[in-house]
This record gives structure tokens, sequence and C-alpha cells, in this order.
């Protein structure tokens, strides 16, 4: 069984400049909260309780998002907003959420080693903070887990990419197609740099399930780009020492550390939402009639 996550939030956010010089990526809103949440829940919804954010110094406050606020739900239940003071209250309680701070950023493969004594020998979940899925029938980690138990393998989430967007993943290396959405794996190449270096058109889009080896492997690992130690570089010797499974989920993703992804995210989630979605689609559908005015006058 899979009882723990770890979520990676290091990163400079440098995409989302200036805004991230003091709000953090991952507390970025999409409708009315942090793109964080997004991710504890579905670990949340798959299962997974016992929750570790890895952040840098400057992200306290991701911190504070899971913290119970007293005041603020007194206040509101005073000024009669009960529903208000429910979903705050209902944040802390969700899931057993920790914190542990990566001091300085030597990497995504350094960040993870923080999180050795959390995992304490299990198997786990690791999610990238930037990559949020969405998955309403069958959560991402959910149907990464349910891989895992069958094969017992460290197994990484994948989609199919063509260029130039797969450039910006970790590409796998096929060994064997196990099954129609489940293949063996020889190794993972981080950010091929053309055509000629793909070794398929798999792309690892932030989530995996870990066996706990990796972190001795992390500790042997060379430094790789940056003379940082890459979480990527240790995922291809463990699928080289004790194999590793790339599965292709099903669910949308976003990729949070884009500014065209954010957006795509906003939308789509606005479209659903159950209070916003038919008063934003009847807006969306008629700035779409005059799209070349709206883009093009300004008033
Ligand atoms: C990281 C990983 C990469 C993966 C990507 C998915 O890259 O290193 O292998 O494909 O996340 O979002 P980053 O986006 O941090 O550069």
């Amino acid at each position: 069984m899979v009882k723990k996550g770890v979520i990676l939030c290091g990163g400079l956010g440098t995409r989302f400049l200036p805004i991230t010089k003091a709000v953090p990526k991952e507390m970025l809103p999409i409708i009315d909260r942090p793109v964080v949440d997004y991710i504890v829940d579905e670990a949340v919804n798959s299962g997974i309780k016992e929750i570790l954010i890895i952040i840098s110094p400057n992200k306290d406050c991701i911190k504070e998002y899971y913290q119970p606020n007293p005041e603020l739900y007194q206040k509101l239940m005073e000024s009669g907003k009960q529903d208000y003071a429910r979903v705050i209250d209902q944040i802390p309680q969700k899931a057993n959420v920790s914190f542990d701070v990566q001091y300085i950023p030597k990497g995504s493969g350094d960040a993870l080693l923080i999180a050795q004594e959390f995992v304490s020998g299990e198997p786990f979940a690791l999610m990238l903070g930037d990559d949020v899925m969405y998955n309403d029938q069958n959560p991402v980690v959910k149907q990464l887990i349910s891989v895992y138990e069958k094969y017992q393998k460290t197994v990484l989430g994948v989609q199919r990419r063509t260029p130039p967007e797969i450039f910006r993943y970790g590409v796998i290396d096929i060994l064997e197609r196990l099954e129609p959405d489940v293949y063996d794996m020889k190794g993972i190449l981080e950010k091929p740099s053309s055509v000629d270096d793909l070794t398929s058109d798999l792309a690892t889009l932030g989530r995996y399930i870990l066996t706990p080896e990796i972190f001795e492997i992390l500790k042997k690992t060379p430094l790789g780009i940056n003379n940082e130690l890459q979480l990527t570089d240790g995922i291809n010797l463990l699928a080289q020492q004790s194999g590793a499974l790339a599965y292709v989920f099903e669910g949308r993703r976003y990729d949070m550390g884009n500014k065209l992804g954010s957006l795509e995210a906003i939308t789509e989630y606005a479209l659903r939402d159950q209070e916003l979605g038919k008063a934003y689609k009847e807006y969306l559908t008629e700035l779409l009639k005059n799209i070349q005015k709206v883009f093009f006058k300004t008033n």
C-alpha cells in the first residue's frame, strides 16, 4: 500500500516573475485555491493522508495555508459567514500535511533526499508542485498506485507528447510494452535537445510512485545539469538497477509553471465549477464572437 506522498515545491518560479518575487508559484490561484492544494487533494483522493511538502526558505505562506487560523474562523462565525468558516476549518483537517525546507537549491534530487526519514522505507508517491492533474473519476496518483500494486516496481506517470513540447520533459527509453498503457523502461533522458535524441514519445509529467531504494541511489548519483543533484538522473539509475515502469495515465495535465498553462487551468476549472461554470461559459461564448475586436480595440 502507498500511504505517503511527497510534494516538491522548490524552484524560483522564474517564468512567473515578478509575482513570484513575493508569492510562490505553488500559491498562485486556480480560482480561489492555490495550485498546491489541488495537488494535495489529488493525493488525498488517491488514499494518501500523510503528506510532506518540501519548500524553499521563502515559501512559508504554503505552510500558513495548511495551519488552522482560529481568529479568522471566529470572526467568520461571528459575522454569520459559517460557510466560509467551514471552508477554512477543513483545510488543515483534510490530511496530515507536514513541511521541511531545502535551504540551499541543490536540485530536485537533493530536495527529495530530505524526505527519506518521512518515507521510512515505504514506497511513496512523488508529486511535482508545478503539475496539476484533472481526473475527477480516477485521480492520476491513484492510477499509478494501481500499477505499482500489480507490478511492485517504481512507476512513472507519462503521456504522449510531440516536439517541440516534448523537449521540456524527461523522455522514456522503452525496453518493452507490457500492456497497452504500461511500458518496462530502460531509462529516462532529461530534456532531449533534438529529435535525434528522442527515445520515445512518452514524456514524464511530474507523478511518480517510487520505491525507497531511490534514496541510497540518489546519494551515489553524480551531480548533473547545473551541477545539481537531479531527480531524473537518480530515477534513471533506479530504472537500470531495479527496473521501473512508465504508465500512460488518463487525465488532463496543466503546467502551472507556465503562464499559458495557468490560464488553461483557470479557464477549464472555472468552466467545470458549479457556481461559476454557467456564467463563465456565457461570458466566453460572447467573448469568442468578438475576439478580434476585444484583442485590438482599447475601448
Ligand atoms: C521536471 C522533471 C522532468 C519532467 C517535468 C514535468 O522538470 O525534471 O523530467 O518531465 O518536471 O513537469 P522541470 O519542469 O522542473 O524543469
